[in-house]
Order: structure tokens, then C-alpha cells, then sequence
């Protein structure tokens, strides 16, 4: 395995090679991280990782600066799950000046997540998009727990006609059922323990879903008030067509459930797909 940290180098490094897959992070790799690579693994012949805390996706009060970066063990972690290449670029070779140049993504980028985080979507788009034009994989692996952002890969991918296959990996948990996120290690240990709670709401609701209930918007605020009642502040908790991530309509069947809200000074984010009968 090598660690690549320029653009040059990397650019040398990969000549001739065919079969590359992606998977695009930032680093503080936990088993979600690495079960997107053992993904790769089976789809290509070639892997490349990229670690980069990509300033352009933080908010200026968010956690940007304390955002953690153990890249030394990372490396170790990549190593024995068979990547061929860490691409951990700084930011000068990445932003050698204002990135002004960005990806105007479709108006669901300012929902959800992005109703909360203004300009992250966009941020995280124009970053993917330069490190595909960099390593030019044909396949990249993006996890669920992000689904916004998976949604949003995909749609910059077939609109744009990169010619890149985006794979989605499910979501990876603790035995508990928290989503493995590298901002759990925020949490204190009360925290930690009440985190779980969220999961276990969203799986409530899909139950719920699954017996018929179709009154979403009372299950969304059902959700809400038992989270601000376990002293949750809530960002938000949405049932969505897992087609475009609409609103559902009457009879759709394909939905998901997301949710972000913070628990002290930690924002979490997880979602359930459900399918429901038609
Ligand atoms: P990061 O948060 O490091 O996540 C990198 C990838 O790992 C994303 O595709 C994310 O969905 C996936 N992932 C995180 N936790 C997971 C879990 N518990 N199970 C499965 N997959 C999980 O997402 C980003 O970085 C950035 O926005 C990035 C795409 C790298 C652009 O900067």
C-alpha cells in the first residue's frame, strides 16, 4: 500500500491503471470506513482511499478544527483491509486558491441535512468531484448513513454523465445499533449510552410504517417530541420517497426515514430504510 499526499505524485502513481475504485473519506476510520473498502474491494482491482477533512463542508461554527485526523492509523486500518493507495492530500494541493469554482446541486441539497448545514452539500459535491477528476475511478463507494449525500452523489454523477458507477454500502452500527460515526467519540459516557435512543425511534416508526400507518407527518412529530423529551435538540425527523427524497406520495412504497439531532454538543444523523406494502 502507499500513501500518496500530492496530486502530481498521485497522477504518476496511477498511470496505466485501469479498474480503480474510490472511496472518498475523511479519515478517523471506524468499521463503516472500512466495510466501504472491503465493497471496493470486491468490485475493482484497484483501490484508492482518500482521507481529507474538506474545509469547504464545514459551517464556520462547526467542528472543523477539532474534527479528528489520525491519519498514521488509518493507514495501518487500510493496510490490512488490502487498499492499494491512501490519497491524503493537504488542503493548499487541493484549494491552491478560493475555490470559487463549485457544484450547484438540485434544490434538495438545501432540505434535510442542508436546511441545517447551508452550503455543506455543495461543499462535499465540489470536493467528490475534484477527487474523481483526480483519481478517475469508474466505480466510487459512498455509505447509507449518509443517504442525503449518497442521493446527491448519484444525482451529480448521472447529470453531470461522469462515467463513474456510485455503489451505496449500508449502514455499519455498534452492537447497540448507534451508527458508527467518527463524532461519537464526542459523546461523554451518559451521552453514549442515551445515543442509541435515536436508532431505536427510527425503528419504532418503521414498524409503524410497516403496519400501516400513513400519517407520516404525526410520526415525524411523534418522534420528535420523545427525543426532546429524553433532552434531544432535534434538527429534524423526516419520512421521504427513497426515489428522490420527495415527500412521499400516497402510494409509494420505497421510503426511508431521516433524522439529525444533537445530544449536547454532538449533532448525529441516521436513517431506516422501509419498504411498506403497496
Ligand atoms: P466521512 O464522514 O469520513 O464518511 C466517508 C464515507 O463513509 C461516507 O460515504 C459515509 O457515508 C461512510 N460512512 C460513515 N459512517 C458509516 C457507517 N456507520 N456505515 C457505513 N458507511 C459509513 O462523508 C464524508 O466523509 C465526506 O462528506 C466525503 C464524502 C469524504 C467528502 O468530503
Amino acid at each position: 500500500m502507499r500513501v500518496i499526499h500530492t496530486i502530481a505524485e498521485l497522477r504518476v502513481g496511477l498511470r496505466g491503471i485501469t479498474g480503480i475504485v474510490l472511496v472518498p473519506t475523511m479519515g478517523n476510520l471506524h468499521q463503516g470506513h472500512l466495510d466501504l473498502v472491503r465493497i471496493a474491494r470486491q468490485h475493482g482491482q484497484f483501490v484508492v482511499v482518500s482521507i481529507f477533512v474538506n474545509p469547504l463542508q464545514f459551517g464556520i461554527n462547526e467542528d472543523y478544527s477539532k474534527y479528528p485526523r489520525t491519519l498514521e492509523q488509518d493507514c495501518k486500518a487500510l493496510e490490512q483491509c488490502g487498499t492499494d493507495v491512501v490519497f491524503a492530500p493537504s488542503e493548499h494541493d487541493l484549494y491552491p486558491q478560493p475555490q470559487q469554482v463549485t457544484v450547484e446541486l438540485p434544490p434538495v441539497a438545501n432540505e434535510l441535512c442542508g436546511a441545517f448545514r447551508p452550503g455543506h452539500f455543495r461543499g462535499a459535491a465540489t470536493v467528490v468531484l475534484k477527487l474523481f477528476n483526480i483519481v478517475q475511478p469508474y466505480i466510487a463507494v459512498f455509505g447509507k448513513k449518509d443517504y442525503q449525500q449518497l442521493y446527491l452523489m448519484r444525482q451529480m454523477t448521472a447529470q453531470l454523465n461522469l462515467p463513474i458507477e456510485i455503489i451505496g454500502g449500508e449502514t455499519v452500527r455498534a452492537s447497540d445499533g448507534l451508527a458508527l460515526s467518527s463524532r461519537n467519540q464526542y459523546l461523554n459516557v451518559a451521552e453514549r449510552t442515551e445515543a442509541v435512543f435515536l436508532y431505536q425511534n427510527l425503528v419504532r416508526t418503521r414498524q409503524a410504517i410497516m403496519d400501516g400507518a400513513t400519517d407520516f407527518l404525526k410520526l415525524e412529530r411523534q418522534v420528535m417530541e420523545v427525543l426532546g423529551a429524553h433532552g434531544w435538540r432535534v434538527d429534524y425527523v423526516a419520512i421521504r420517497s427513497q426515489v428522490n427524497l420527495a415527500e412521499p406520495t400516497a402510494g409509494e412504497c420505497s421510503l426511508v426515514i431521516l433524522a439529525a439531532a444533537w445530544l449536547g454538543q454532538t449533532r448525529l444523523i441516521d436513517n431506516l430504510e422501509v419498504l411498506r406494502e403497496g
